[in-house]
Order: C-alpha cells, then structure tokens, then sequence
C-alpha cells in the first residue's frame, strides 16, 4: 500500500528500509529511500511502522527490558 503520495512510498518500503539499514529517524527513512519530506502528511504512518518493525526486532532480540514489555 502507498503511505508516502509524494514520494510513491510503499509500507513495504518503509519497512524494508528499517529492517536493513535500522534507521532510527523519519528523516533517515527519507534518505534510505533516495527522497525527502515534502508535505509530510506520512510522517506518522512511517514513524508507527518504524516503531512496528523496531519493537518485533527488540522482542526477538531481547528478553525481558521495559521496551520489550511495553509492545
Ligand atoms: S505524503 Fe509523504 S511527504 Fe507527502
């Protein structure tokens, strides 16, 4: 599904992105990407799926940190 209109960005892009490169920012997902912010009207879907991505890997990875506990 396309998140990002501006830059044609798909949630699987998005994703793709952070599980490889582990971005930690928005604007780090932008850049992976090979685009930038424009209207900005996905910053939230890509920062919910960052947290998605991130928080599984953290559950995997970790056993029993607050972070793990709080997804
Ligand atoms: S929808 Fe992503 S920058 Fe506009």
């Amino acid at each position: 599904m396309i998140i990002c209109s501006c830059n044609v960005l798909s949630d699987q892009d998005v994703r793709s992105a952070v599980e490889a490169e582990r971005t930690r920012s928005i604007s780090q997902v932008y850049g992976c990407l090979g685009c930038g912010p424009k209207c900005g009207r996905c910053a939230l879907t890509i920062r919910r799926l960052m947290d998605e991505a991130l928080g599984g890997a953290c559950a995997a990875s970790c056993n029993g940190c607050a972070r793990s506990s709080q997804s």
